[in-house]
Formats: C-alpha cells, structure tokens, sequence
C-alpha cells in the first residue's frame, strides 16, 4: 500500500545524515502545516499540456539553475531568469511552429545529489556541500553541518519565488506585446541579441497586422499571459513528503511543492524510496537516465512509475554526452516504444558534458551541449519519436561558467564571473544562442 511515507522503510540513496533527528522531526511536522505552494488545478493543466508534448504537439522547454542560492537571491535574478526562459521560448515557437511548454528549475531546485560523501575545499577534507536546503557551501566544518531548518527557509523563498513568478507571468510583464523588454542590455548588443531583436521586430509587425484586421489583441489573454510552471529534483524527501496532500477532486496525492518534480540519476534504483515516492504521487514527473540505463531497465521504470500509462504523466530525460547519444539512446527508445509505453522524451545535454579545464574549473562546452541535443534529433528521427523537449541549465546572468558561444568564452575567462554554487550554467547569450539552435533542429525535424 502507497503512503507519501511508504518510501521511509525503504533503502535510500543521496540524504544527509542529519545529526538532530528529533529536530528533524519537529521540522518536517510545521512542513506539513504549511499552506501548498502549487494548486492541484494549476497541476492538472499542465497535465494536460504535457500529453500534447507526448503526441508531438508541443516541445518542453524545462531551464533554470543548478541549485538555487540562499544567498545569491533577488527579485532581479528571478526577472532575469525568467526574461531569458521567455526569450528562448519565443525564438523556439516563433522559428519552430511548435507551443513550448515553459518549466522552470526554479521555486524549490534546492537539494542536490553528490558523487561523493567528502570533498576538499583549500586542501581541507569537508563534509560535501548538498544545497542549501540541507547545508552551507562555506570552506568549514561547521557550514557543512546538516540543519533541517534549513528545510524552512527553502520553502519560504521558494514561496516568495513563486508570487513574483506569477505576478510577472500574469500581471503583464509577460505580454507578447513586451518581448523586445525581456532582452537584457548586455544580451542585445551581442550576435544573438541582435537576432532575437530581428525576430522580435517580426512578431511586432505580426501583431500590428492583426490589430490592423480588427482582432481585439488587449482582450486575448492568451497573448498577454503566459503559463509558467515550476519544478526541481525531489531528492530530498523529508520535504516532499510534509508538502504532498490528499486531492479530493482528482483522488490522488499531489505533491504540491512544485507542478512537476524529476528523479535524479543517482536516485532512480528500482527498489529504493525515491520510485517508491514517485510511484504514488499524481504530479507530472520524469526520471534522468545517463549511459548505464538498460533497455530492461527503462521498460521497469516506465512500469513502476507510469503503469496506467497516462500520456505526459512520464518524462525520460537522457543524459548520455555527445559521445554517447548516438549509440546508448536508440536502444532505449526502441524497447520503451516496443513495450507500449508513452513517454516524452526530453535531453539534458549538460550532465553528461561536464569537464574541469586545465585551470581548475568545472565546466561545459556549448558545442559539446548543442552536439548532445543534435545527436537527440537525429536519433529520434531515425526512429519516428518525438524528440519532446530540453533540460537546461542556466542563469539569466552575465555569468562565465560554460565555454564557447558566438561571444566566446575560453578556459582563460572562466574565473572573470564564475558564481554557481554547484555545476555550471549557461549565460543569457549562450542560453539564447542554444535556442536558435534547436531551433533550428526543431525546424528541420
Ligand atoms: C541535475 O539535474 O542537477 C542533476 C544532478 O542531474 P543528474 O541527476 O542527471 O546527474
Ligand atoms: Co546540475
């Protein structure tokens, strides 16, 4: 039997050994006290957006940082990140035809899972840093202390995250009408602001022809909001749990910290407590897979989590590297496609891309990322699939954490404005210089 607490008999892979479990407790109780920070409706429409993303009606374009900061943390930070997302949004539907779906890493992309226990920071052996929801990336002992408090705090700024995301998404920041306002000063005067300015021009001239033929454009609220939905890595389930409530309406449990919530690469063992949590929970969610998932393995995952098989409620996210997506996914697709599952398949060209150059910094190369999401396409059309959407990570900032780009960045730049507290991130030039890429993919298709 299901509970949102059955996973807590169960192995568990990536938590913090928290050292005051009582306190724990004490936490994950207020947790449960605690107003939801999505509604089940809002879920249930996206819902019914990802099913078209299944079909091959629309392409998911799921972005945002990392981990998100308790310290590096503005309203500024959010606008921008959302101007690029809706940048990238727009060169996608404007180029392609095809409706984007707009997910943010974003309200809650908090914890993360770590390769090993330890790290060295300065030559001193600490305890790894696991996002802020659990503990301080400072170089002490005492920063990288497990504090379930910390649990609190996320949940307060992600709620605060999610009222200016809403209020920006439906108060009028996000009208069609402004798409030449969410192009950022340094991102304008680069080659990729200039191109988005030339189709920002088009869809202008698109827009004063159909208020020339007499359609109403200030009544059509489709051109003056727009649907942004929120989601993150629910890898930490002593704050998904208190946060997943009964939903009478559609009789399932909805964990309503985010709309929709993913299954790291590093948590997706058959039998352990993050698929037995996703099992049960009504929102949409995916699972990462990098190069050791098996065609047999797949198949039980798609069982395990998607047994009904509802259209949209499953994402498979590959994250294979550049190197690999050739000859690891069409295996992968063939035996979830001959099993009779619907799935999206998404790409996450980042995870599997990742390096650290000759000066010491983890990093990725946009041709690498873009070679990764080329390698999806050519897979997919090879096979007739759908190659249903992106997983990106990025940063509406004036960052120098990836390389390359047409303003480009090399190894030597890195150090200039290197700021992510986790894995690096794309700026709003490269991130904007991806979406004409794909598409550009998303054309030929
Ligand atoms: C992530 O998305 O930040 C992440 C850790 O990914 P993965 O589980 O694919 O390694
Ligand atoms: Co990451």
């Amino acid at each position: 039997m299901w509970t949102p607490d059955s996973w807590r008999s169960l192995p568990i892979a990536q938590q913090p050994d928290w050292p005051d479990t009582a306190r724990l407790e004490i936490v994950e109780k207020e947790l449960s006290a605690l107003p939801p920070l999505v509604y089940p409706s809002e879920i249930k429409n996206l819902s019914g957006h990802l099913a078209k993303a299944c079909k091959g009606e629309a392409f998911v374009l799921q972005a945002g940082d990392c981990a998100e900061s308790f310290d590096d943390y503005s309203a500024n930070m959010v606008k921008n990140k959302l101007k690029v997302i809706l940048q990238m949004a727009v060169v996608l539907t404007y180029s392609s035809g095809v409706p984007v779906i707009k997910l943010g890493r974003i309200a809650g992309q908090f914890a993360k899972p770590r390769s090993a226990a330890y790290e060295s920071v300065n030559g001193i052996n600490l305890a790894s840093f696991r996002g802020h929801i659990i503990n301080g990336d400072g170089p002490t002992a005492q920063e990288r202390i497990p504090d379930p408090t910390r649990m609190i705090k996320a949940y307060h700024q992600s709620s605060a995250t999610l009222n200016l995301l809403r209020a920006l998404t439906k108060g009028g920041f996000s009208d069609l009408s402004k798409v030449h306002t969410w192009n950022q000063e340094f991102v304008a005067s680069s080659d990729e602001g200039q191109r988005y300015e030339i189709l920002a021009h088009e869809i202008d001239r698109a827009l004063n022809f159909m208020a020339a033929c007499g359609i109403d454009l200030k009544n059509e609220e489709s051109l003056q909001q727009v649907n942004f939905w929120t989601s993150h890595e629910a890898l930490l389930l002593s704050y998904e749990a208190p946060l997943t409530r009964y939903d009478r309406a559609s009789k399932t449990y909805l964990d309503l910290s985010a709309h929709a919530i993913w299954i790291g690469e590093r948590t997706r063992d058959l039998g352990g407590a993050h698929m037995e949590f996703f099992s049960g929970i009504g929102n949409p969610i995916a699972c990462k897979m990098g190069p050791s998932m098996t065609p047999e393995e797949v198949v039980a995952v798609c069982e395990k989590l998607n047994p009904r098989r509802i259209p949209g409620r499953l994402t498979l996210v590959s994250r294979m590297g550049a190197d690999n997506v050739d000859v690891k996914l069409p295996r992968l697709i063939k035996a979830v496609t001959d099993a009779g599952h619907p799935v999206i398949w998404s790409c996450d060209p980042m995870h599997g891309n990742t390096f650290v150059s000759d000066n010491g910094f983890k990093t990725r190369n946009l041709e690498a990322v873009i070679a990764e999401i080329a390698g999806f396409f050519r897979v997919h059309s090879a096979l007739g699939t759908w190659p249903g959407g992106i997983h990106v990570e990025l940063t509406g900032e004036d960052v120098t954490e990836c390389i390359g780009g047409s303003y480009a960045i090399s190894e030597e730049d890195l150090d200039t404005a290197y700021n992510t507290i986790c894995d690096p991130r794309l700026n709003a030039r490269q991130s904007l210089d991806l979406a004409h890429r794909v598409a550009e993919l998303l054309i030929k298709n």
